[in-house]
């Protein structure tokens, strides 16, 4: 009797939902504290507003735990990574900024529109946040997707030290129909008997492959645990935030698909299922997994080798990354989830002004020493590429080095071509977009009224030190020439 009232109650409650136009939220499939291991410490929101989050962060040297060890670390708000920032799409974001650290920084947010002002550029949008100073971001979230945010100052030594942080913008809207969530950000760092490591480390040629840390991290635990029920959906939104590691995700001796639904700009016009997943520095992914195995067994997630060019896959091994525990609940029987699709205007080729970006490295100097170019300069040489306002641009990225290169734009999304010229489907806006060795690639990209000079560069961080960096200016008037500095 009991029961059939709650029933009925129930089918009310889902009436007046739908009717008030709200998404319904499928209860959580999971077991409790499923993810407790591994979830994100999250940014305190002080502003009562809902349509404003207004936080904290401090960058300082703090100790942190990593992997067993005690660590001088340099962090936001005290931990590796930083704080999730959790927003909706629309919303205002003010970021009350203080630096502690021993030497000065910025904070970019990697892959929002945001206006020049707040894109954390020393010389170009703000000076150089020096060491007990602040600096207050503020600025509207026009998208829903993953973000993330770290240092443009020495920003290969700064990331490298634990400098970095998850932004989630989300669409309250959307229907994926999955409500377990996990936020992973995938990083390293590199530690020797207890300290951090130089970051000149092995010298140009160090820098000429991009180095990457012993010690491989997912929110800042080494191989943590999660618990799942067997063939419940998940929902995991994934940013690679290392320097110079790639991560090629599969959850090793099952059959498990990752059905990718979104990525740097948010959701893909359709899903797209893959074995293993690879995620070039500065990357994200949205991908819904459903754990195959047998109840009661653990399954361990690793990052398979994956080849980014010389040296990255000779005498070296897969990495863990964490393992999920199959609880001993039997096996959900697959639901099949809400048809996911995205109206995503491809940009026209016709018309698009070419641009050319010829990614080289030379050791022609007289001390041997490598350096990265890009259309013949290196950074500090480069002249920025111009656009204007409302203009479309296609890319030619022509990398003819013995290396893969994450290509990134800042404060612009664009699309993939493929061999034919055609875009790459689905449909997908990227930020950050790898460039495979001895291989060129395409892309559109269309310029919106914000005008400024935007950086574009090389996202393992070594390499964009190294040279592998420029600028594009957009603007209607003439160019002024460089005004800044690495
Ligand atoms: Cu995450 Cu200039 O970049
Ligand atoms: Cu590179």
């Amino acid at each position: 009797m009991r029961r059939h009232i709650c029933l009925r109650l129930l089918l009310v409650l889902m009436v007046v939902a739908t009717a008030s136009g709200r998404a319904t939220t499928p209860p959580s499939v999971e077991p409790p504290d499923w993810d407790s291991d591994i979830r994100l410490r999250e940014a305190e929101d002080i502003n009562p507003d809902p349509k404003i989050v207004e936080i904290n962060l401090q960058a300082a040297v703090t100790e942190v735990d990593v992997a067993g060890e005690k660590v001088q670390a340099w962090t936001y708000n005290g931990g590796i990574p930083g704080p999730l920032i959790r927003a909706n799409a629309g919303d205002r974001l003010i970021v009350h900024f203080t630096n502690q650290l021993p030497s000065p920084t910025t904070v970019h947010w990697h892959g929002i529109r945001l206006p020049i002002a707040m894109d954390g550029v020393p010389g170009i949008s703000q000076d150089e946040v020096e060491t007990g100073q602040s600096f207050t971001y503020d600025f509207t979230l026009p998208d829903a997707g993953l973000f993330w945010y770290h240092p443009h100052v020495e920003s290969a030594t700064q990331v490298g030290f634990g400098l970095s942080g998850p932004l989630l913008v989300e669409d309250p809207g959307e229907q994926i129909g999955v409500t377990d969530q996990l936020v992973l950000v995938l990083n390293d760092i590199e530690i020797d008997k207890g300290a951090l490591v130089r970051p000149n480390m092995g010298g140009t040629a160090g820098m000429a492959f991009g180095r990457e840390g012993n010690i491989v991290l997912v929110n800042g635990k080494k191989n943590a645990s999660i618990s799942a029920r067997a063939g419940a959906p998940q929902r995991w939104r994934i940013v690679n935030t290392a320097k110079s590691r790639y991560f090629n995700i599969n959850l090793r001796g099952t059959s498990t698909v990752l059905t990718k639904i979104g990525s740097d700009g948010g959701l893909l016009e359709y899903p797209k299922q893959f074995d293993t997943l690879v995620l070039a520095p500065g990357e994200r992914a949205d991908v819904i997994v459903a754990p195959k195995g047998k109840p009661g067994t653990t399954i361990q997630v690793v990052s398979e080798l994956y080849n980014r060019g010389f040296g990255s896959v000779e005498f070296r091994e897969a990495e863990d990354l964490f393992r999920i525990a199959l609880n001993n609940q039997p096996v959900l029987a697959a639901t099949p989830l809400p048809k996911i699709r995205r109206t995503i205007e491809p940009l026209s080729a016709e018309g698009a002004t070419p641009v050319k970006f010829e990614l080289t490295i030379t050791q022609d100097s007289p001390d041997g020493k490598y350096e990265y170019r890009v259309n013949g300069k290196p950074f500090w040489k480069a002249k920025p590429i111009l656009g204007k306002i409302g203009e479309t641009q296609i890319w030619t990225v022509n990398n003819t080095t013995a290396w893969s290169h994450p290509i990134h734009l800042h404060g612009f999304f664009f699309l993939v071509l493929d061999k034919a010229g055609q875009p790459v489907r689905p449909l997908e806006w990227k930020d950050t977009v790898n460039v495979p060795f001895n291989q060129s690639l395409q892309f559109l990209v269309r310029y919106d009224d914000r005008e400024g000079e935007w950086m574009v560069h090389c996202h393992i961080l070594d390499h964009a030190e190294g040279g592998l960096m420029t600028t594009v200016k957009i603007g209607n008037g003439p160019d002024k020439g460089h005004m800044h500095h690495p």
